[in-house]
């Protein structure tokens, strides 16, 4: 699809759809609608009167061939109330355009976007809302096509501001790619897990470094025991499928610089080991690598937009089943680190191969290191499906998390890394046990993470349940979210020494 920007009036647009987005109004003093509705008889006058069309979010009209247009159809939508809107209005409104009829069945569509709406972060999340909103889930229905039906050749960003045309086109283009590398990530999570072993998942992280220009390293099990990786060695042992361990590397800068390390959880398929978890949703599992399917896309994504940060990610990748050869509850494994572990329950794998993770990123000697996980069941009760829990040891990194969660909508919230969490990790026989129970398990498991890290800053972003829209939402459709790589992109583009 053809991304375009163009200075020009909207009655004139010369396209199958024009998109017309509206604030919320109580008389129709817009000048395009005076136009709209004199053009259709006082239709929207109408729609007005009787509430059907007032700007509200979420509504929408449609015209057919209004006289003085030159698109064949019109279509408003309402952005809500004025004062409350912001760039997330935006790619709300386009997510929700991407699935109307009026865009899906043409070729040509254009959104005009006019003062005070002239802006960057409005035309990239114009870009955005329209990519995201219109993914389609992978399909394995025999017989039909695993690829969007998207017909749209190309969206123009129309706009009265002539000399922010240049401007606005870097800013969609650069909303189409971070689009794009959530798509992937979105890809990624919802690929089975029998399609997607730690071995075909490191396969596919190789092709993606050729294609989108990054390094991929790959240790093999091999290279795993030889690094005395315990932790990801003890919860890949059920398995018949053997782990691997990757090393991302996006060299923006001259190797001098200290690179920023970001550390994804891969489990491809959770099924809680011996700690067996019940049948109900255990599907969802093949999650529970999406913390990695975000670093992988973020790495690309930094890759394609050409960040100037040198960016390393490490991805341990195994899956977590119960078998004769499983670990089990009460065995106690030695970490890369050399700090003994208690297993209490197997199915907090995820901790166990993050720490030796975090534990490898002293290598890299980084200026921070951020890891992203689905990492607790607990999540649930904290923010739901509204936000991720985040903890970090350095304010400074923190803020930055928190700007990068403001601009792009995808939010976090900071919870207490306090000593109560620590203590709930003590073991009676090892240095730490591997589960502090049900009472606050997002934070007993960021405080068992937190023995694993070296002298930088490190913050922990909890993405359980965020990996996975239930109902599905503007721009996000019922699956897998991708949560997380609009997020890290912002934040890696706007980077700051913490
Ligand atoms: N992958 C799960 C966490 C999870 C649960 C993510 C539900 C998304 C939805 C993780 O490995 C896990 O099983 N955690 C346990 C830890 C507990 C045994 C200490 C949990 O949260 O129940
Ligand atoms: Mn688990
Ligand atoms: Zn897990």
């Amino acid at each position: 699809m053809n991304l375009l920007v163009a200075a020009g009036a909207p009655q004139e647009a010369a396209v199958d759809t024009l998109v017309l987005l509206v604030p919320s109004f109580e008389e129709i003093t817009h000048k395009t609608l005076q136009a709209l509705d004199a053009a259709t008889d006082g239709t929207l006058t109408s729609l007005y009167d009787i509430e059907e069309f007032r700007g509200k979010e979420g509504e929408s009209v449609a015209l057919f061939r209004p006289s003085g247009f030159v698109a064949r159809r019109v279509i408003c939508l309402g952005l809500g109330a004025a004062k409350e809107i912001n760039a997330d209005s935006f790619r709300r409104a386009m997510g929700r355009a991407s699935r109307m009829k009026a865009i899906r069945s043409v070729e040509t569509a254009a959104v005009y976007l006019e003062k005070p709406y002239v802006d960057s972060a409005n035309a990239g999340a114009i870009a955005e809302g329209y990519l995201l909103g219109s993914f389609k889930m992978l399909n394995y229905k025999t017989g039909e096509e695993n690829v969007a039906d998207l017909k749209l050749q190309s969206l123009t960003i129309l706009t009265d501001q002539k000399q922010s045309v240049k401007k606005l086109q870097g800013a969609a283009e650069r909303g189409r790619v971070i689009a794009e590398g959530q798509i992937l990530a979105r890809r990624l999570s919802a690929t089975p897990a029998n399609d997607l072993t730690p071995k075909k998942y490191a396969e596919e992280a190789r092709r993606l470094a050729k294609e989108f220009g990054f390094e991929c390293k790959v240790l093999d099990e091999k290279a795993i025991a030889k690094e005395k990786m315990g932790g990801l060695l003890a919860v890949s042992q059920g398995s018949a499928e053997p782990p691997r361990f990757l090393v991302l590397e996006h060299k923006g800068r001259s190797d001098k610089q200290k690179p920023i390390v970001l550390v994804g959880k891969g489990v491809t398929f959770d099924a809680g080991g011996i700690s067996l978890k019940p049948a109900a949703n255990m599907h969802e599992m093949k999650q529970d690598m999406t913390g990695s399917a975000v670093v992988v896309a973020t790495i690309a994504t930094a890759a394609r937009l050409g960040i100037a940060r040198n960016i390393v990610g490490l991805i341990p990748m195994t899956e977590n089943l119960p078998s004769g050869t499983a670990v089990k509850p009460g065995d106690i494994i030695t970490m890369r680190k050399g700090k003994t572990v208690e297993i209490i329950n197997t199915d907090a794998e995820g901790r166990l191969i993050l720490a030796d993770a975090l534990d490898y990123a002293n290598n890299f000697e980084p200026q921070a290191v951020i890891d992203i996980a689905t990492l607790t069941g607990a999540c649930l009760f904290i923010l739901g499906y509204a936000g991720a829990p985040i903890v970090g040891n350095n304010a400074n990194l923190m803020n930055l998390i928190r700007g990068a969660s403001d601009s792009t909508a995808e939010r976090v919230w900071e919870m207490p890394l306090w000593d109560d969490f620590r203590d709930a990790m003590k073991s009676d026989i090892a240095d730490l046990q591997n589960s502090g129970g049900r009472p606050a398990g997002t934070l007993t498991a960021s405080a068992f993470l937190e023995n694993f890290i070296g002298d930088w800053p490190w913050a922990h972003i909890d993405i359980a349940y965020m990996d996975l829209e239930p109902k599905g939402t503007a721009y996000t459709p019922k699956g897998a979210s991708g949560f997380g790589v609009r997020l890290l992109t912002e934040l890696l583009s706007n980077w700051k020494k913490v």
